[in-house]
């Protein structure tokens, strides 16, 4: 076999070895800070001719980054650094996505001008409230609110005049501050009744449920429990290194497109209930169970039946193959805010009763299933009130943060390239084009396609 050094890694600690179709090469090792490894495989093609193939992307890494580090096997999730239990504990949501967009805490006088900033943008044009009322009544809050970003952007075309760096801060405070009013006033429109306006006495948090509750019939009282819920539901939310959401962001911007295109991108990726639709899609699947009497063992079953694409909601992960660190958090959360309104939520025994059933299976224990961070977040958002239709629209306000740092991470890199994946093609080789005439049925000829990997569960 022809043996034939193409290149190695210069300067480099460790370099990986391949040898195809005669030829071996080496690729250079990258290494992150907590020693995570990658092969760099970005001369591969070109050294020798053939592309890798990673359906899913379980292995490719697309970027580096210096925002989010976790640990799938240790359960561990850290923002610029810092564990995630520990911003849960001490810091508040407009602190965490300062910190994520930054890269650092800020102090006092910085925190001060950036919440000031948020406070001076959080009222919405009133012309946008036509968009919302017009919307068909049964339209998916997230549908609307991923339009309305995108529509964002015609009502600031003095952007174009302002310097890049003016026009992204100016862009990313405004989303920050601005899809949180939108989210309240597209709930309080599809209820019928007229938006409550921003307060400016009030914190991020306190503001929202404000906008979202507060009635002239009904004044709400902000409760400070039910605000330090809201402030830690959104700090877990607001950053997963390169999930589905975040990867389109990322994608979509590296086109150059405005930023908030790229974000309108991510909350449609978001919407899937594979990812953030999860929340959803759990609280429905712990009615229905409540439904049929509470016991889980039969939606256990069908979980695991090669045959059937019924998954548990809430449960399973990427990444994490042991507990989500964020579900571990978002429970004790939920009893936090059922001690304080003094009541109980019948789902909450259901999903507890679920968690420790599937983690006695062996199904569970082999799969490395355990519960994410969808399992008990909605019933802490059923607690606060939120209606169901709206779990995923929290989940949007929470990434918000994460999605902005990682744009600005890859926009601001100066190796930025347009992503741009390869393929394998597996349909047909070269053929005719057949006159409409000379068509028959029997002539259709099906496309050919990769083999599904065998004995999986058929997609949910
Ligand atoms: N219930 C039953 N089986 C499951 C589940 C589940 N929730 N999740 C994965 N599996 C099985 C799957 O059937 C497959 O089995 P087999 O190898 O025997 O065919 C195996 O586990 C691996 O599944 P996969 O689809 O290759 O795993 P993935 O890493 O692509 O999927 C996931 C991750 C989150 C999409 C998946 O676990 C899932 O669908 N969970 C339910 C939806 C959910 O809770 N999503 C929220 C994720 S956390 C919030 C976020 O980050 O968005």
């Amino acid at each position: 076999m022809e043996q034939e050094k193409i290149g190695t890694a210069q300067g480099k600690e460790e370099t990986a070895i391949l040898t195809v179709n005669g030829k071996t090469i080496g690729l250079p090792v990258i290494t992150g800070t907590e020693g995570e490894k990658a092969i760099d495989i970005s001369r591969l093609r070109q050294l020798t001719g053939y592309i890798t193939l990673d359906l899913g992307y379980g292995n490719t890494g697309s970027c580096t980054s210096a925002i989010t580090f976790m640990d799938g096997e240790k359960g561990i999730l850290r923002y610029r650094g810092i564990p995630v239990g520990q911003l849960a504990e001490h810091s508040t949501f407009v602190e965490t996505a300062y910190l994520l967009i930054n890269g650092r805490l800020p102090i006092q006088r910085e925190l001060q001008a950036f919440s000031v900033m948020l406070n001076d943008h959080s009222l919405v044009h009133e012309d946008m409230k036509f968009f919302f009322q017009n919307y068909p009544r049964a339209t998916h809050p997230m549908g609307i609110l991923s339009s309305m970003v995108t529509a964002l952007r015609s009502f600031y075309p003095e952007l174009e005049t302002l310097s890049h760096t003016e026009n992204v801060n100016m862009t990313m405070t405004r989303l920050l501050s601005k899809l949180r009013t939108m989210a309240a006033v597209s709930y309080k429109i599809s209820r019928g009744h007229t938006p409550e306006y921003p307060r400016p006495d009030l914190s991020y948090c306190a503001n929202f449920l404000n906008m979202m509750f507060n009635s002239p019939v009904k004044p709400y009282v902000i409760d400070d429990v039910l605000v330090k819920a809201l402030n830690t539901f959104w700090i877990l939310h607001a950053d997963h290194e390169q999930n589905c959401s975040t990867s389109v962001v990322r994608m979509v911007g590296s086109a150059r497109v405005n930023l908030y295109a790229a974000i309108s991108a991510g909350m449609a990726a978001l919407w899937g209930p594979l990812h953030g639709g999860a929340n959803q899609k759990v609280v429905e699947m712990l009615e229905k169970i409540q439904a049929a009497g509470g016991d889980a063992k039969p939606f256990i079953a069908r979980a695991k039946d090669k045959n059937d694409p019924f998954r548990l909601m809430g449960f399973g992960h990427r990444v994490y193959k042991t507990y989500d660190p964020r579900a571990k958090i978002m429970k004790n959360i939920c009893h936090d805010v059922l001690a304080r309104l003094k009541t109980d939520d019948p789902l909450l025994p259901i999903a507890m009763e679920l968690e420790e059933t599937a983690r006695k299976d062996l199904y569970f224990i082999d799969h490395n299933l355990y519960p994410n961070v969808d399992f008990y977040s909605g019933i802490v958002l059923r607690a606060l009130g939120i209606p169901t239709n709206m779990f995923t629209v929290m989940f949007a306000i929470g990434r918000l943060p994460g999605w902005i740092a990682q744009w600005k991470e890859d926009h601001d890199d100066p190796g930025w390239r347009l992503h741009r994946p390869r393929q394998i093609y597996v349909g047909n080789t070269v053929r005719d084009y057949v006159p409409m005439s000379q068509r028959t049925e029997a002539g259709a000829e099906p496309g050919k396609a990769a083999a599904p990997r065998s004995g999986r569960k058929p997609a949910p």
